[in-house]
C-alpha cells in the first residue's frame, strides 16, 4: 500500500475540514496536531481550500494533509501544487482517478455500491472512501461487501462520530475514518480552537484504544 495512505492508517481518524477563512487554518491545524491528530483533509468546497492547504503544509510539514471534495483534474493540480499529499472525492470521477493514478498521487475516491468498488480496484486502488457511511448501512454493508474484496480496505466517512467510530476502528479492513464532529463549523467560526483540541484528543484516545 501507498506509504501516505499506511500513514493515514496509523492516525485511524482523518478530520474532514471546511475552511471559510485562511486565518483559522494555522490555529486549526495547531489544534490537530496538539489533540494527537495529526493529519486534515481540507475540502475544496470553498475559496479559502487551495490557501489553507498551503498555509498547512508549509507551517506544519510533519501533518499529513490532503484535499477533499475534489471532483477535477484542474482542483488536483492545485491541491497538490499547495502541499496536498492525498486526494479524496464523494464519488467516484474515472478521469480523476485514472489522473492520481497516472501521477502516483494517492487516491481515496467515494464507493457506495459494490460496482463502484470494483471500479476502483481496476485502477489499481486498494482503499477506497465508503461514502456516505451511515447512510448506506454503515459497519454492516463494510462487512458484506469486503468479504469479497479481499484486498480492498475502506475510509469510511458520513455520519462518523465519537460514539460509533470505536466499532468502524474495531474492524480491520477499515484504514481510517473520516469525519468532521472534532472541527464542527460552528467551532471554527467561534474560533474555539481548544473545544477543537479537546475534541480531538477525545478522537485520538479511541484510536489508540481500539488500536494500540
Ligand atoms: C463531508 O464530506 O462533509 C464528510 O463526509 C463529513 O461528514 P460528517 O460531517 O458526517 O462527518
Amino acid at each position: 500500500m501507498n506509504q501516505v495512505l499506511e500513514e493515514l492508517s496509523k492516525i485511524g481518524i482523518v478530520p474532514v475540514v471546511v475552511i471559510n477563512d485562511v486565518k483559522d487554518a494555522k490555529p486549526l491545524a495547531e489544534a490537530l496536531m496538539k489533540g494527537g491528530l495529526p493529519c486534515a483533509e481540507v475540502t475544496f468546497r470553498t475559496e479559502a481550500a487551495e490557501e489553507s492547504i498551503k498555509i498547512i503544509s508549509e507551517n506544519f510539514p510533519e501533518m499529513l494533509v490532503g484535499a477533499g471534495t475534489v471532483l477535477t483534474t484542474e482542483q488536483v493540480d492545485r491541491a497538490v501544487a499547495a502541499g496536498a499529499k492525498f486526494i479524496v472525492s464523494p464519488g467516484l470521477n474515472p478521469t480523476v482517478v485514472e489522473y492520481c493514478v497516472k501521477k502516483g498521487i494517492p487516491v481515496a475516491p467515494g464507493t457506495a455500491t459494490p460496482s463502484e468498488m470494483e471500479q476502483a480496484m481496476s485502477f489499481g486502488l486498494d482503499v477506497v472512501k465508503f461514502f456516505p457511511a451511515e447512510n448506506n448501512g454503515g459497519l454492516s454493508m463494510i462487512k458484506a461487501v469486503a468479504a469479497p474484496y479481499v484486498g480492498l480496505k475502506f475510509m469510511p466517512t458520513g455520519g462518523i462520530n465519537a460514539q460509533n467510530v470505536r466499532e468502524y476502528l474495531k474492524y480491520d479492513r477499515i484504514l481510517c475514518c473520516g469525519g468532521s464532529w472534532m472541527v464542527k463549523g460552528d467551532l471554527i467560526k467561534a474560533g474555539d480552537f481548544a473545544k477543537i483540541e479537546e475534541l480531538t484528543r477525545e478522537a485520538a484516545a479511541i484510536v489508540k484504544e481500539v488500536r494500540g
